[in-house]
């Protein structure tokens, strides 16, 4: 008998209809009043300015919305049941033909995105394994080639629903390659735990 043990998987979590299809509505006419800033890549592409849950009502609703997952993504992230806190939230307005090009989130341990529209597929999210380093590569990506979970360098969230919440590690690189659909809005969040403590070695984040 032959065994593949996948080790030192990637956790990324999807908790479907988070937001309620009220909630959803009432959130996205007032984002249709916010203040938005172009991003830098794509002019296709504004933002709410960064800010913290405390800064508006709906913001701090979504923070308590999420924290049970956030609090139980972080269990399996450090295997503890730690005290969380949502660093900055925003919305993010993504028009046809945008795209949000690859970046990972500083400075924060879990990111979060929640939806408010159903993407359309050609705009789903895509988390990459790396971009390289400084030593050349090798890859056997080609027509004849099985692509599986060791071998493949990119991967694409299968399906959203609108109220849905998508979890991942800050660390993990992800882009939104562009949209070939109607107007997608979401609102993304970083998030830190209280402390980390490796034997007594122990960083307070605030
Ligand atoms: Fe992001």
């Amino acid at each position: 008998m032959s065994q593949v043990i996948g080790l030192f998987p990637t956790p990324v979590v999807r908790v479907e209809r988070l937001l309620s299809g009220e909630l959803i509505s009432s959130i996205t006419s007032e984002i249709q009043d916010s203040q938005k800033q172009t991003n830098a890549f794509s002019d296709r592409l504004s933002h709410t300015p960064v800010a913290g849950i405390e800064a508006n009502e709906t913001f701090a609703r979504l923070g308590e919305l999420v924290m049970p997952s956030v609090v139980q993504f972080g269990e399996v992230l450090f295997g503890e049941t730690l005290g969380w806190q949502i660093k900055e939230i925003w919305v993010n307005v993504l028009e046809p033909g945008g795209r949000q090009s690859i970046h990972t989130h500083a400075n924060s341990f879990i990111s979060g995105v929640l939806y408010l529209t159903q993407p359309h597929p050609s705009a789903n999210l895509v988390f990459h394994k790396s971009l390289g380093g400084t030593n050349f590569i090798f890859s056997n990506h080609n027509k004849n080639a099985r692509i599986n979970a060791y071998n493949g360098s990119k991967w694409m969230m299968p399906e959203i629903t609108p109220g849905d919440l998508v979890m991942f590690p800050s660390y993990l690189l992800h882009e939104v390659p562009t949209n070939q659909g109607e107007q997608r809005i979401s609102i993304a969040f970083n998030a830190i735990p209280e402390r980390l403590d490796n034997f007594g070695y122990a960083v307070r984040f605030a």
